[in-house]
């Protein structure tokens, strides 16, 4: 007899790309010259995660007794304050928000899935994207949809946004389900590496504003690697300015990267809105939901970030340390400019961030080129048409060989 309801019977147990990350150090423990370009953790270039030294600390400053206690079922009310004023600085939309702990930025979608959608209703998200947001969706008994993510020249190279396929995409779901909820990963989005212009967020934002009479319209954006991009991280809140009121504004936080705290599972939704009753409603169904599926989340890890983002001093150390860490991956981000330009490579605009995706011409099978890959020890992600290259683990001096090796497995 089976005891699994039958739709749950033939679940995958391992993410794929833990799967392979796997494999890859297997190997490198048995002495081969492994590239392994698939977890997304931000590693040094001895091949040790990079942390964040003041964060640690603070961690493990972190009164034993307050660690061990319950935190607040939506988390305490300062981390609220300091999620919402890190995200937000100086902008007016911080005083229209609200925020909700969550493990993590994966808790926050899991949370915008369960009361944004009604179950059946598909989310909206670009073709290429995060793998567990499917995982999310089919897990809270949610369906999703996608919009092409690029446009694309005769050549199938990628241009920028394809912002007319966003916007038909969005009208059809509408009409569908009469409500829609989108995820946005910018910038540096996982897995493409594209961070969206000026222009294509106010294109995007107009698109929303003509679409929204229609029904309920929830905008979130996940600002996993939002401390990474190039240029003000802040820089996108003012697009969203004219949707104030009209759709519900929210972001998905998470201390996984910014605080380089991946296993203390820090994270928040966040929920931008003017009319006071109904902010307080979001935050009482989403306080509700954190009850009914994770209960509470890990204190120690809220209490450390709150007091890193309330002490001006240790802030300052934090923001300078982050900012070792980008410089880091932003010489891997040119190396690997550099080396592909000339070669048989086609991805997308890449200016910064922890991930970039190679296109597998039509033709080619991409398991195959991955495959080849492995052969000569080279780890990536293979990924509907294309293959998620991870930087943020590769050391700068790998990344010549690593693309030299992707234009062979392409060309061949
Ligand atoms: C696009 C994206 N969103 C959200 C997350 C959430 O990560 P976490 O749950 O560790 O905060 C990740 C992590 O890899 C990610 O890549």
């Amino acid at each position: 007899m089976e005891f699994l309801i039958p739709s749950h019977q033939q679940r995958p147990a391992d993410d794929p790309i833990f799967a392979l990350n796997a494999e890859a150090n297997a190997r490198k423990k048995r002495g081969e010259a492994v590239i392994n370009a698939t977890v997304g953790d931000l590693l040094a270039d001895d091949g040790t995660l990079a942390v964040l030294p003041t964060v640690a600390e603070a961690l493990r400053d972190v009164p034993a007794l307050q660690a061990a206690s319950y935190a607040p079922l939506a988390g305490p009310a300062a981390f609220h304050a300091a999620v919402i004023g890190e995200l937000f600085g100086d902008h007016p939309l911080g005083a229209q928000a609200i925020a909700v702990a969550t493990p993590g930025g994966t808790g926050a979608l899991r949370l915008a899935l369960a009361n944004f959608l009604e179950p059946g209703q598909a989310l909206l998200t670009s073709s290429f994207y995060w793998g567990p947001y499917k995982t999310l969706a089919d897990e809270s008994d949610r369906k999703l949809v996608t919009f092409r993510t690029f446009v694309l020249d005769e050549a199938g190279r990628p241009g920028g946004l394809d912002v007319a396929a966003f916007e038909s995409t969005l009208e059809s779901t509408l009409e569908k389900q009469g409500r829609a909820l989108i995820f946005l990963n910018d910038p540096c989005q996982n897995p493409t590496g594209y961070s969206m212009s000026d222009a294509e967020w106010g294109a995007l934002v107009s698109a929303i504003e003509r679409l929204a009479p229609r029904g309920p319209v929830t905008l979130l954006v996940d600002v996993a690697y939002y401390l990474y991009g190039s240029g003000d991280p802040r820089a996108f809140l003012r697009h969203l300015e004219p949707l104030l009121g009209k759709v519900a504004l929210a972001f998905a936080w998470s201390g996984s990267k910014s605080y380089t705290e991946y296993g203390a599972r820090i994270g928040a939704l966040l929920v931008c809105d003017p009319d006071e009753n109904r902010r307080k409603r979001t935050f009482d169904a989403l306080s509700f939901s954190c009850r009914g599926t994770w209960s509470n989340c890990n204190h120690a890890g809220m209490l450390a970030v709150t007091r890193v983002l309330s002490d001006p001093a240790l802030r300052a150390k934090v923001d300078e340390e982050r900012a070792g860490l980008k410089r880091l991956l932003d010489g891997r981000v040119r190396a690997f400019n550099a080396a592909a330009a000339g070669t048989s490579l086609v991805f997308p605009r890449y200016a910064g961030g922890f991930f970039s995706t190679v296109f597998v011409p039509a033709g080619k099978r991409v398991a195959e080129v991955a495959a080849r890959l492995r052969e000569e020890g080279i780890f990536v992600v293979p990924q509907g048409d294309g293959l998620r290259v991870a930087l943020c683990s590769v050391a700068e001096r790998d990344v010549p060989r690593l693309v030299q090796a992707m234009d062979r497995a392409l060309g061949a």
